[in-house]
């Protein structure tokens, strides 16, 4: 089990201080929630590089109160706005994808992959091949690339540290030197904000309902993906690859509650679990002091005051999404390149008010219907692969029950 590597040498660079830190993807929510915890420990680090898309401003106030020495907007069409704002004070600026690249490469001891999408592969990757440690957010970059990523990450010696809660969880339960006494892993699911709503009900939901979760404060995609259920479905095949288990290994249970974020359980009948506090900042901590442990101001547990703790099965019926991405697994080949352009492809149509809620999940299945699996052999077919499955998918992403613009 070599995935989250555990190196003698890798958690040497872990300890050392001041450590020297990159965050692709800075203005992000999990971007953000990086800032805040580097900024109630500025001794204990220093920031080499920061990225956006199009946030100059905020990327820019994010260099100046962090120091930062390299900044980088991934839209030239920003370039000026972080010309204008970091102008005289020292700290180098570029813009366009080969600087996300530059970003990525610069010497860092740890690096938050935080760019939502597959547009974070180019620049993950990049990381990869200079063997850093990389703190690991951009699961559509696993789910896109896959085997090939995870090939990447064993060539170049690179170390990927699980932030998603759920595998961050599951990497803390999870004894990977008797990998053999692991029967099942479990990855928690709130359900979203449509939990209990019928199909019907499903129907009609704006973007604003959508991305309003009931537990979770996250960026739009995500907040969707977590509506549809898809976000799970991504979730089963980013643990398939970090944890190199097959696809009924790995259950789904929903807890709308979200204090439990992921179990493990061995064959002699234990179950370890992980609990917390719904804040991203405790797991992103948690790569960023490992395998020490950094402060974060996450709200403690009061078990008592929280009163119950429920499970049920998620409802593969109402959500679809669920079901579609476990179907891709099991196709293999490039199934899951082509459901993750789908779906990136159908929630960007919604969050335009271009298709209904439930088209995101009909758009998906269409495009894998019309896709049959092909190979994934070189990431350049991951690159192909996935720009086909976008145009397949635009021309899938209609509105079932009005015409297009109703
Ligand atoms: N949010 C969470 O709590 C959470 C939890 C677990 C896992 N994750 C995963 O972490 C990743 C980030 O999620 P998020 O919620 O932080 O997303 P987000 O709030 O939408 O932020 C995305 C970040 O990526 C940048 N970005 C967007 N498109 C880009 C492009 N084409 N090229 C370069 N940079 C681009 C954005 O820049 P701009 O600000 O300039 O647009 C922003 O910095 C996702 O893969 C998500 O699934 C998130």
């Amino acid at each position: 089990m070599t995935s989250v590597v555990t190196a003698p040498r890798r958690a040497e660079a872990q300890t050392r201080r001041p450590r020297r830190v990159s965050i692709l993807g800075s203005t992000g929510s999990v971007g953000q929630n990086t800032i805040d915890l580097l900024l109630r420990h500025r001794d204990e680090f220093t920031v080499e590089a920061l990225t956006a898309n199009r946030n100059a401003a905020l990327l820019a106030d994010q260099a100046r109160k962090l120091s930062a020495r390299f900044a980088a907007v991934a839209d030239p069409a920003e370039y000026g706005v972080l010309k204008d704002a970091l102008g005289g004070t020292g700290i180098e600026i570029a813009c366009g994808r080969q600087a996300l690249v530059e970003a990525a490469e610069r010497p860092a001891d740890w690096l938050m992959a935080g760019i939502v999408g597959a547009a974070g592969l180019e620049s993950t990757l990049a990381a990869v091949r200079r063997g850093r440690i990389v703190a690991f957010a951009n699961k559509e970059v696993l789910v896109c690339a896959g085997a090939l990523f995870m090939r990447e990450v064993a060539t170049h010696g690179a170390t990927l540290l699980p932030v998603d809660s759920e595998h961050n969880a599951i990497w803390q339960c999870f004894d990977f030197e008797r990998a053999d006494n692991i029967e099942k892993i479990t990855l928690t699911c709130s359900g979203g904000p449509f939990r209990e709503h019928s199909v019907e009900r499903m129907q009609d939901v704006t973007p604003k309902e959508a991305v309003a979760h009931p537990v979770w404060s996250m960026g739009a995609k995500i907040s969707i993906d977590s509506a549809t259920l898809m976000n799970k479905g991504l979730e089963v095949i980013e643990a398939h690859h970090l944890f190199q288990l097959p696809s009924d290994l790995i259950d789904v249970v929903v807890h709308p509650q979200s204090i439990i974020h992921g179990m493990v359980a061995y064959r002699d009948g234990s179950v370890l679990a992980h609990l917390g506090s719904p804040d991203m900042r405790t797991p992103i901590a948690y790569t960023l002091g490992w395998p020490d442990r950094t402060q974060a101001p996450s709200k403690r547990l009061d078990l008592a005051a929280i009163g119950r703790l429920t499970f049920e099965a998620p409802d593969e019926g109402r959500f679809p999404a669920l079901r579609l991405a476990r179907e891709a697994l099991a196709r293999g080949g490039d199934s899951a390149t082509v459901l993750n352009a789908a779906n990136e492809t159908a929630v960007h149509a919604f969050l335009a008010g271009d298709i209904g809620f439930l088209d995101i999940a009909a758009t998906v299945e269409r495009t894998l219907e019309a896709m049959p699996p092909g190979r994934l052999d070189s990431l350049e077919d991951v690159y192909n692969v996935d720009r086909v499955a976008r145009e397949v998918a635009t021309k899938m992403a209609v509105r079932r029950n009005r015409p297009l613009g109703g």
